[in-house]
């Protein structure tokens, strides 16, 4: 079935169907191969991006500035001190005017209500870069790279470990979705949120595949195909003393949940191992599991942050179909 993105925001991959989910990866994988090829697509020739980040970033920013340069467009950068995002002026006026000016919005935001408050006031698209709910543009990178890698999506056996964060959402939603397994060993006091695994759980009854919450980190990598983990204190507002007392709080509580090359070692011989990065080595990963062939695949999946973000672009911003 033909499926549309056109005009379409992007804030959670719980809001798209399984053909739409297919549809970016597939695109994506398209984009990359022409890229590969040399070939140019300038299906944004002359369209300008407005790129609001209440937060710092690598992968994010640099994915979506260059895939829209690569795409004929532009992106304008707006750091967290040029707009201040509800402080300096409403979250609504933001939209309203920087929706005259551009042609699609990219926010990375502290709080999931900013982004779908812009998407409700802009005139253009607006594609959620990271909320404290949902990474949507990592969770469709971390699709590409297990297809391009294990040839298939549906019946991939998946563990997350660590904590029921951003990531953790997304890849519940990712892997629900696309009729993949996926084992959440996550710290009971740290789980997700119960919405978010009931409507996994809703979409895994449809698609054939499975989201199951268990706290034990090595039951949940026996026989994977992926192992994924992300850190264990996300981005938040700033360094508080809070902060810095739930870190050592936290590194007590998820120190069983490293993945290093014990738990490696119960999972199937070609398991690869994914991080969204930055990673705190010694922490939630080690740095032997990344050096090793079947954990650096992490730099794979970094790259495909870029085709991820031409296919999102190029779908909801373009002619691309
Ligand atoms: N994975 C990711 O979103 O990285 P950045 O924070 O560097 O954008
Ligand atoms: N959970 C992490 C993801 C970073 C890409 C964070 O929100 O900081």
């Amino acid at each position: 079935m033909a499926v549309s993105l056109k005009g379409r925001n992007i804030l959670t991959l719980r809001d798209l169907t399984t053909e739409e989910i297919w549809q970016l990866v597939k695109t994506a994988e398209t984009l990359k191969m022409e890229k590969l090829r040399g070939q140019q697509n300038k299906v944004l020739e002359g369209k300008p991006l407005g790129m609001i980040f209440q937060k710092p970033s690598l992968r994010t920013r640099v994915a979506f500035e260059v895939g829209m340069s690569n795409l004929g467009g532009h992106a304008v950068y707006l750091g967290p001190d040029d707009i201040k995002l509800g402080k300096r002026e409403t979250t609504e006026d933001i939209a309203r005017v920087l929706s005259r000016y551009v042609d699609g919005i990219m926010a990375r935001v502290f709080s999931h209500e900013d982004v779908v408050e812009l998407a409700e006031k802009s005139r253009v698209p607006v594609l959620n870069g990271l909320s404290e709910f949902t990474h949507p543009s990592q969770g469709l990178a971390d699709l590409l790279t297990i297809y391009e890698k294990k040839g298939c999506l549906k019946g991939i056996k998946m563990a997350f470990v660590g904590d029921g964060n951003n990531m953790a959402h997304t890849l519940m939603f990712a892997a629900s979705k696309m009729g993949m397994h996926i084992n959440m060993a996550i710290p009971e006091v740290y789980n997700p949120r119960k919405d978010a695994v009931e409507d996994a759980k809703r979409f895994a009854a449809e698609t054939g595949g499975s989201v199951n919450l268990m706290d034990d980190p090595q039951e949940a990598v026996k026989d994977v195909d992926v192992i994924y983990t992300d850190v264990w204190l996300s981005m938040g507002p700033g360094n508080t003393d809070q902060q810095e007392k739930e870190k050592v709080e936290r590194r007590r509580i998820f120190l069983p949940y490293q993945v290093n090359m014990d738990l490696l070692r119960l999972a199937k011989d070609d398991c690869i191992v994914m991080h969204c990065l930055p990673a705190i080595y010694g922490e939630e990963i080690t740095k032997d599991v990344v050096e090793d062939p079947r954990g650096r695949v992490v730099y794979d999946e970094a790259e495909n942050r870029m085709h991820t973000a031409m296919a999102m672009m190029a779908l909801t911003m373009g002619s691309q179909t």
